[in-house]
């Protein structure tokens, strides 16, 4: 199984300790999950919006929050036939995870029998960060808090990105531990004006880390997987990048920080347009990487799903297909072999949302 956490920062690096071995009775199923995830042609559909969150789309479909609307469309995903041949992992909110669909079997289920790897979001939501440039850490870790009274004191950015991934490396050891494979993602947001080189560098030091902690904390690489945001110029930036630049500076940064032991890369989408998100994951795959560098998309896998469904019985079918055609679309760019030929306008419109909270 898998599990989340995230964190939300800007940061830089820090001093260094001994790696001691480590072996638990997990290991050989944790490799096996990271490996069962990254397989060719296949990614994460990321579904683990809060209920808050899920509760804004449902609205801006005309829906009201309850129970039965967040049921009715999370198993219209989980249920999409043939899904399973593009979709390896799917991301669940805790609700999700205990859930029955309407035909009395559960959200599980069915992504298992869709040989569908089950995952949860396992932290407890972001909150701002004290003195911080307007940064936010993640909740759900024991004692977090505590060090994080103590890093104030060190300067804005730094604190946010050492907690951040101090926070993110204790997580990926529990969740080991415990035999859940931890996707780590430091969420760098898209907010900003800022350049693509201003990105690099700060996707740099996020990276350098978080990796840093998680040798420290005997995290085995082997057994975890990414969810980085793409190296891009900010939502508000003047200057906008192509596929190939993206993907030059988001590999450039990758190849400095990733050891070639972690077996996979799946991006999270940061409120690009589908298409966007799409072509920039295939000018990705154009040459062999050291990893699968593949995709746990929400919104470029879901906008379409939405206002194809817009919450009537009558469209799950079309809601459906919309999923199952964004699948395809990420599988094929899994594979460097996408072509935009026949997207529709509304693939290309972005789905940023500033200051979104997942
Ligand atoms: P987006 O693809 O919408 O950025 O979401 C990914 C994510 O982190 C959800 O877990």
């Amino acid at each position: 199984m898998l599990a989340l956490q995230k964190s939300a920062v800007v940061g830089k690096a820090a001093s260094r300790r001994s790696v001691a071995a480590k072996a638990t009775k997990f290991d050989e199923e944790l490799v096996q999950t990271a490996n069962k995830i990254a397989s060719p042609g296949r990614g994460i559909l990321a579904m683990d919006e809060s209920n808050a969150t899920c509760g804004k789309r449902l609205d801006s479909i005309g829906l009201e929050n309850t129970e039965d609307n967040r049921r009715a469309y999370r198993e219209l995903l989980v249920t999409t036939p043939g899904l399973g041949q593009y979709i390896s992992g799917a991301i669940l909110f805790e609700e999700t995870l205990f859930q029955s669909t309407s035909t009395g079997s559960t959200m599980v289920a069915e992504l298992n029998k869709q040989n569908i790897v089950p995952g949860i979001k396992v932290d407890k939501g972001l909150v701002p960060l004290a003195n911080s440039n307007g940064e936010s850490w993640c909740m759900g870790l024991d004692g977090l808090d505590k060090r994080c009274e103590e890093y104030y004191k060190a300067g804005p950015s730094t604190i946010a990105a050492r907690d951040c991934a101090y926070g993110l490396a204790r997580y990926a050891a529990i969740a080991q531990n415990a035999g859940l494979v931890p996707i780590v993602e430091p969420e760098v947001l898209l907010d900003g004006e800022h350049d693509i080189e201003r990105c690099f560098e700060v996707q740099q030091a996020i990276w350098a880390e978080t990796f840093k902690y998680m040798a420290d904390n005997n995290v085995m690489f082997e057994g975890i997987l990414l969810k980085p945001a793409m190296v891009t110029p900010g939502a508000d930036c003047k200057t906008r990048a192509s596929p190939e630049t993206v993907a030059a500076y988001t590999l450039k940064m990758l190849r400095r920080r990733v050891p070639p032991a972690v077996p996979g890369i799946m991006f999270l989408s940061g409120g690009q347009s589908e298409l966007e998100a799409t072509l920039n994951l295939n000018a990705m795959n154009q040459s062999p990487n050291p990893w699968h560098v593949s995709f746990s998309y929400a919104r470029a896998l879901q906008n379409s799903v939405l206002k194809a469904w817009a919450g009537k019985p009558e469209n799950k079918k079309a809601g459906q297909d919309a999923l199952l055609k964004r699948a395809a679309a990420n599988s094929a760019a899994q594979l460097g072999k996408y072509s935009a030929d026949g997207e529709s306008a509304e693939a290309g419109q972005r789905t940023y949302e500033k200051g979104y909270k997942y």
